[in-house]
């Protein structure tokens, strides 16, 4: 964990804040590549990830944006009203689950609401190496998107997608997809990340597409746990041994025998909680590991996955 000082929290779009976050003392932070997201451990016991925004060479400060969810579970609203500047607070080690392939011949970058926070990174970080891109951004309306200024200033290599009037302007197009993804050049890799929705219908269209050139941001998993039946996990490294019950995670199992294991979303989709599995069958419900990856069984996400065999033993 890395202490770090809330430097400044500054509005961003309706709802959206951006936080800073620099050491008290100046010093740098540890590096992260663009599309990275942190760890925030919240004072109210909670962890929540946000992407960074700001450009990777910036080793003296990360900044997020943070959206105060209508539907918190607590974490966004706790940011948005309990945190202030000045305030020290832990946070994790930059972790990335959705790489920018630095040396792609052209990005086709795909956002949907604050879906847009890893891509204002990497196109900082794409403008800074000179690689071609271009960005779909789609949102309820002009004044709920984030980054619009900046952006705006790239001229045609943005599009905006803005459904709702605002100060009179005509309506904007909603995004369409297949379009969208029908007419990115054949070498180009492709990323979106947006709400579920999003997800799922450029999943569909862009299923064409050679898979290592296809990148999704998970913000949520709608994957159900299978409850049904109990097993054990051995922890190689003290040995000790604990039974998962039905209904279960094999994280939640740990935190109830008084385990420590890191964690974050607890929906699978950060990556917070990988952990090396020595032996057993994981049955995999993330939105992490690809499929070469799931059926190597080396890994889990312990947060949201159980098992297919009766014990598993674990790296920890
Ligand atoms: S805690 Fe986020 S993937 Fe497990």
């Amino acid at each position: 964990m890395i202490k770090a000082e809330l430097k400044n929290i500054a509005r961003e779009a309706e709802d959206i804040n951006l936080l800073e976050f620099r050491r008290s003392d100046g010093s740098a932070l540890p590096p992260f590549s663009a599309g990275a997201h942190i760890d925030l451990r919240l004072g109210n016991g909670l962890v929540r990830s946000y992407s960074l925004v700001n450009c990777p060479s910036e080793t003296h400060r990360y900044v997020i944006g943070v959206r105060k969810e209508p539907d918190s579970r607590g974490g966004s609203r706790f940011i948005h009203e309990q945190l202030h500047a000045g305030d020290e607070i832990e946070i994790g080690q930059p972790l990335n689950n959705f790489r920018l392939c630095e040396n792609a011949p052209r990005s086709v970058l795909i956002a949907g609401g604050i879906g847009i926070t890893p891509f204002a990174s990497m196109v900082r970080r794409l403008e800074q190496l000179g690689r071609p891109w271009e960005l779909h951004y789609a949102a309820r309306s002009r004044c709920s998107a984030s980054f619009v200024r900046q952006l705006a200033s790239y001229g045609s290599k943005v599009k905006f997608y803005f459904p709702n009037e605002f100060n009179g302007e005509p309506p904007a197009r909603r995004i369409d997809l297949h379009k969208v993804v029908a007419e990115v050049p054949r070498d180009a890799h492709v990323y979106c990340c947006g709400p579920r929705n999003m997800l799922a219908s450029f999943e569909q269209a862009a299923a064409a597409l050679p898979s290592g050139q296809t990148h999704v941001e998970f913000f949520s998993n709608a994957n159900g746990l299978d409850k049904d039946g109990a097993f054990d996990v051995r922890l190689a490294r003290s040995g000790s041994i604990v039974r998962v019950q039905s209904g279960e995670t094999v994280l939640d199992a740990l935190l109830k025998h008084g385990i420590d294991a890191p964690y974050s979303c607890l929906e699978g989709v950060c990556s917070s909680c990988e952990t090396r599995v020595l032996s057993g069958i994981p049955d995999h419900r993330d939105l992490i590991l690809s499929k070469e990856e799931r059926e190597a069984n080396d890994r889990m996400l312990i947060c949201c996955s159980r098992s297919k065999s009766g014990t598993l033993v674990l790296d920890l």
